[in-house]
C-alpha cells in the first residue's frame, strides 16, 4: 500500500471513529478532551459532530489552522506529561470523550506516552464515556468498542469506561 493510501485509510478511520463516538456518549454529559491539536483538523470536526459540547484542547503549541483555535479557556498549553495530570484545574467536569492523537514515527516513545495518557485519563472520564485514540491503550477500567465497518482493527482505536 502506498503512503498515501495509507493516509488516506488513517485519516478516514479517524474521522469514522469519531463519528461513531458521538452515538455511544449520546447519553452521557460532560465535555471532550482532544489530545493533540495540530493543524486543528480534528478539533473542527468534534466542534462540528457535537456543537453542544465543550472542548478542552491538550498541546505544546498552537500550530493550527487561525479557524481552528480554541479560546484561550479551551486552549491548555504545555506538555502532557506536565498538563494531564492537573487537568481538573481546567476542565470542569468529567468528560464524555477523549480523542488523542499524538502519536509520532517513534513507536517506543508512542507506547510510553500512551501508557501515560492512558493512566491520568482514568480520572478524567466520566462512566460510560468513550476514548477514541491512535494509539493502543487498553486499561482494565476501558472495555474495547467494535471499530465502525471498514476500520481495520489496530489502525484505530475505540473503547468505553466501564459503567
Ligand atoms: C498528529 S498531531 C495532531 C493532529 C490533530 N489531531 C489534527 O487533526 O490536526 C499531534 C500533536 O500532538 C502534540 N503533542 C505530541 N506530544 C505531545 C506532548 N507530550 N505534549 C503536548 N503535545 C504533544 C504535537 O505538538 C502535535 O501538535
Amino acid at each position: 500500500m502506498s503512503r498515501l493510501d495509507s493516509f488516506l485509510r488513517r485519516i478516514i478511520a479517524q474521522r469514522d471513529c469519531l463519528n461513531s463516538a458521538v452515538e455511544v456518549i449520546s447519553g452521557i454529559k460532560g465535555p471532550v478532551i482532544e489530545l493533540g491539536l495540530g493543524n486543528g483538523r480534528t478539533y473542527d470536526h468534534l466542534r462540528e459532530i457535537l456543537p453542544e459540547r465543550e472542548i478542552f484542547v491538550f498541546d505544546r503549541r498552537i500550530a493550527a489552522h487561525p479557524d481552528c483555535v480554541p479560546d484561550a479557556a479551551h486552549m491548555i498549553l504545555g506538555d502532557i506529561r506536565e498538563t494531564l495530570p492537573n487537568a481538573r484545574e481546567r476542565v470542569p467536569a468529567l468528560a464524555a470523550l477523549a480523542h488523542c492523537d499524538i502519536g509520532t514515527g517513534d513507536a517506543a516513545a508512542n507506547a510510553e506516552i500512551a501508557a501515560f495518557v492512558g493512566r491520568h485519563l482514568v480520572a478524567l472520564l466520566a462512566p460510560g464515556a468513550a476514548i477514541v485514540s491512535d494509539q493502543a491503550m487498553a486499561r482494565p477500567e476501558w472495555e474495547p468498542l467494535a471499530l465502525p465497518a471498514g476500520v481495520r482493527p489496530g489502525r484505530y482505536h475505540m473503547w468505553r469506561v466501564r459503567p
